[in-house]
């Protein structure tokens, strides 16, 4: 039988689902049939997410709580899948001036609260013999340096991609597979548009060195976490996986 998507009635947890990057992640699964389990911090982005799609349930939650979050993923039925989206951005500052808790604040979010949902997901998959797939949302740039002030950003997403292949290789002989989406900056969200309030020429830069000559857009990104979500992507693991149109493997002058 060919390859299919397989994603219909399928559990599914996405943090940082309020918001961009996630909140698409969340309503494209929702339209493919997933049961869609969304978690941030802020309810009034929730509500309006459930307003609008309302087989999604919302989680109210802060995946630095580690206690709290394994107490509400463990209330959930077992999962297929797992989204680890939820990130924040530092604010920009040169290497030489960060603090111990400009680093701490952003690596607790990005790499550790990844970590915890993932073994919190993935141990009940275990307990209950159950096979699924992880997709950390990483960043294109823990592959390449294109620009300064973000050390704590990029050190929290190189993290997360080598916590990609170290889940990978224990989780392999469970079924589970994990793997990295790895964009460039993605046009319309507030991540973004705080990145190019500091630098307002950033989007024509990248347009310019990109051979695809745009932005990452949303429809990009989710597309991409769907197919490693699906059964399309089954023996498809440990892998980081740059969503940028060609920008960092081309160069353009
Ligand atoms: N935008 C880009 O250009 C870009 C490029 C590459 C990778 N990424 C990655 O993609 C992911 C989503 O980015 P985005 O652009 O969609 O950012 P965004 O618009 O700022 O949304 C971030 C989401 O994460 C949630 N969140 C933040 N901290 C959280 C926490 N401690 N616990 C639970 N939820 C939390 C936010 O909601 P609350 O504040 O309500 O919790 C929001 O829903 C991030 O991991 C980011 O690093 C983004």
């Amino acid at each position: 039988m060919a390859a299919q998507l397989n994603l219909l009635g399928k559990n599914i947890l996405v943090t940082g689902a309020g918001r961009g990057i996630g909140r698409a992640i969340s309503i494209t699964l929702s339209k493919q049939g997933s049961n869609v389990y969304a978690l941030s911090r802020t309810p009034s982005s929730l509500e309006s997410l459930v307003k609008e799609h309302k087989s999604i349930v919302p989680i109210v939650g802060d995946v630095n709580d580690w206690e709290d979050t394994k107490r509400k993923i463990e209330d959930l039925k077992v999962m297929d899948g797992l989204v680890n989206n939820a990130g924040i951005m530092n604010d920009f500052a040169p290497v030489h001036s960060l603090t111990r808790q400009q680093l701490c604040a952003v690596l607790e979010t990005n790499l550790l609260g990844a970590i915890n949902c993932t073994n919190v997901v993935t141990e009940k998959m275990i307990k209950e013999g159950k096979s699924g797939s992880i997709v950390n949302v990483s960043s294109n740039s823990t592959l390449s340096t294109v620009y300064g002030g973000i050390m704590p950003y990029v050190i929290s997403k190189a993290g997360l991609d080598a916590a990609t292949r170290q889940f990978a290789y224990e989780l392999g002989p469970h079924g589970i597979r994990v793997n990295s989406v790895n964009p460039g900056l993605v046009w319309g969200t507030d991540m973004t548009n705080a990145n190019l309030k500091s630098n307002p020429e950033l989007r024509e830069k990248i347009e310019y060195r990109t051979p695809m000559k745009k932005l990452v857009e949303l429809d990009d990104v989710t597309g991409t976490v769907i197919y490693f979500l699906s059964d399309l992507s089954s023996m498809v693991t440990a892998t980081a996986n740059i969503i940028d149109g060609g920008a960092l493997n081309c160069i353009i002058y």
